[in-house]
């Protein structure tokens, strides 16, 4: 028997970060100055991110490209792994993203398919929300609550267990 299943969600959009807690200001300042340093000469498309964790520590990154093209990293997965690296088990609360490019300004750039399996990981693991920051370059933000509505129906770790 056929049934019919549709999945929402839910995001929040500000005009600015001024909206937001400080906190949250003082996360997305640190990607927008991240980005600065990104490492994109072929692309030229500037991504900064900045991870909060539980700790009061906030660990950055940036997108890191390469002549092979391939293997370089969007800056989502350079923080996050960055952040788990570090701080094996602390818990994250929040990544915020910026993407700054001048043709983007009015655009809000969200993670691609890879970053948001492997931010949707660190959720599950953590079995605690990760909220999302996305910032463009005409400041406006979304928020998510959490990973997990960025990727519905994610692939984890918990297909994989053994009984
Ligand atoms: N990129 C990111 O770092 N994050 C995103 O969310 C989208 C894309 C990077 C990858 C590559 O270095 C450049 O932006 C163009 O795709």
């Amino acid at each position: 028997m056929k049934k019919n299943h549709t999945i929402s969600i839910q995001y929040h959009s500000y005009l600015s970060k001024e909206e937001l807690s400080k906190k949250d200001q003082l996360l997305l300042n640190k990607a927008v100055q991240l980005s600065q340093d990104a490492y994109a000469p072929y692309s030229a498309f500037n991504v900064g991110a900045a991870v909060q964790l539980k700790n009061g520590e906030v660990v950055g990154g940036s997108n890191q490209e390469n002549a092979a093209y391939p293997s370089g990293l969007c800056a989502e997965r350079v923080t996050m792994f960055a952040a788990s690296a570090n701080f094996r088990d602390v818990e994250m609360e929040c990544i915020a993203i910026y993407a700054g490019s001048d043709t983007t300004a009015q655009k809000q750039i969200s993670p691609c398919g890879s970053c948001r399996q492997v931010m949707s990981e660190y959720e599950v693991k953590q079995r605690k929300e990760i909220r999302v920051l996305l910032m463009n370059a005409g400041g406006e933000v979304w928020e998510f609550l959490s990973c997990g509505d960025l990727l519905p129906l994610a692939f984890d770790f918990t297909a994989l267990k053994k009984k």
